[in-house]
């Protein structure tokens, strides 16, 4: 059997947490495989909306196990208080497990977030300040502290080594206000809730799975344009939330990799600082912002809004192998009388559909299209053949463009507000 995989196509809340709830009674295994609590994934049922951080997507359906892969970076405090927050909602954790390689988020790493942003001045990422950097950053520098060290019984000298380093660290940075004594206690009470939760070997859990016939799905979290190898460098995160992600960020092999199901908007946003070419800065974007509450689910903070990037959408869909597409929020656009794309950029008079090195450094100008919009309400349209014809050009458009079929539209927050096929 072979594991398939869902992620965002361009710089974050695609709407990935919302389709994954949809999939997920298709399948025995949901696994997040890279980020952390830096990610916000919301999900509607039934006018309840959860957002989640660092659990996966398929917690709401009982028979489907949710895996935290090792791939992915835990906060004990967030993770704890997520789960208080879904048991006070009358849902079982029976169903979640972790990795036993999965790092672990210390106090002083979201304070060294901070510390590194303030001392970047007006070069700063925008992080989400959860400490996702400096934890991958004593991962790949081989001091951090994983799940499977809880368990050890000289766990409390190690985390008052790093957090010592760390001390440190923060000295030479700009200073950042923090309360050490407290917080210190409550991230070692979250780690003892921490320790309930059954640790596996993911590496072993997914393929033993998958050897028994078993389904699973790797959630994406960030987009494709946030990557740290082929994102918006620096402005990115820290880890690969591209498919090759999937293969480190859980321990599977790349020949065990099946369908990939990237997500994009009907249109593009993106929280925090970097390069942003279709960005659009007057009332077409605020409207963007407005209508689809283009709101950070981690932050809160206003996302920037812009029209679909074709060059942008064809790199991503390139770098993950992506066989179907999902649309979502296309119900945002429906009082829009013109719906444009940018179809390529010209860059220093050349006119190109790939991206530069540097998005940021190069003058980008997009080449706009623009497609009648649709003028309507879709709220009771619950098939591909009763969709208005101006939304079912610009769907076909799309699958022109980037040559890989939209299998899902979405056109609401809730399960329901889905057309597929
Ligand atoms: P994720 O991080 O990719 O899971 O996405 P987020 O949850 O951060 O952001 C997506 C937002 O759009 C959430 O508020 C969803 O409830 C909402 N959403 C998802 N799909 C649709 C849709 O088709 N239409 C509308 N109106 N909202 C949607
Ligand atoms: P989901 O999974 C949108 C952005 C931050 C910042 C940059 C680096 O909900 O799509 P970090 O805290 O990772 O060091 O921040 O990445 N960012 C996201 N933007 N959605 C997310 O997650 C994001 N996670 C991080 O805003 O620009
Ligand atoms: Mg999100």
């Amino acid at each position: 059997m072979a594991l398939d995989v869902l992620l965002g196509l361009q710089w974050g809340d695609e709407g990935k947490g919302k389709i994954v709830d949809f999939l997920a009674n298709q399948y025995d295994i949901i696994a997040r495989f890279q980020g952390g609590p830096n990610a916000g994934h919301t999900i509607v049922i039934e006018d309840k909306k959860f957002v989640l951080h660092t659990i996966p997507s398929g917690i709401f359906r009982k028979d489907v196990q949710n895996l935290i892969g090792n791939g992915v970076v835990v906060d004990p405090i967030i993770l704890s208080k997520e789960i208080a927050g879904l048991k006070a909602a009358g849902l079982s954790m029976d169903n979640l497990l972790i990795s036993s390689k999965a790092h672990l988020i210390l106090p002083t790493h979201r304070w060294l977030d901070a510390a590194s942003e303030a001392s970047k001045g007006k070069q700063k990422i925008g992080s989400t300040l959860k400490g996702i950097g400096p934890t991958y950053m004593d991962k790949t520098g081989r001091n951090g502290l994983r799940v499977g060290d809880v368990h050890t019984p000289n766990f409390k000298e190690k985390f008052d080594a790093l957090t010592k380093k760390h001390k440190q660290l923060l000295e030479i940075y700009p200073s950042v206000e923090y309360d050490y004594e407290n917080e210190v206690v409550e991230w070692h009470k979250a780690i003892e809730l921490l320790k309930t939760i059954p640790v596996v070997d993911s590496q072993y859990y997914i393929n033993n799975a998958l050897d028994q016939g078993k389904k699973v799905l790797a959630e994406g979290a960030q987009g494709s344009m946030l990557d740290i190898d082929f994102g918006t460098y620096p402005f990115v995160t820290s880890s690969n939330t591209v498919t090759a992600g999937v293969c480190t960020g859980l321990g599977v092999a790349p020949k065990r990799v099946g369908k990939v199901l990237g997500i994009t908007k009907a249109y593009c946003t993106r929280v925090g600082s970097g390069p942003f070419p279709t960005e659009l800065h007057g009332e077409v974007g605020e409207e963007i912002r407005k209508l689809g509450g283009e709101f950070g689910a981690t932050t809160g903070r206003p996302r920037r809004c812009g029209w679909i990037d074709i060059p942008q959408l064809k790199y991503t869909i390139m770098i993950n192998g992506v066989d179907e597409l999902c649309v979502t929020k296309v119900d945002i656009l429906n009082t829009f009388d013109q719906i444009s794309f940018a179809d390529s950029y010209q860059i220093n008079g050349e006119k190109t559909d790939e991206l530069p090195f540097d998005l940021e450094g190069s003058e980008i100008t997009p080449n706009y299209e623009s497609m009648p919009g649709w003028n309507c309400d879709l709220e009771e349209m619950s098939t591909r053949n009763e969709l208005p014809e101006a939304l079912l050009n610009y769907i076909n458009k799309l699958e022109e463009m980037l040559g890989v079929p939209v299998k899902y539209i979405s056109k609401g927050p809730e399960r329901k507000n889905l057309i597929v096929g």
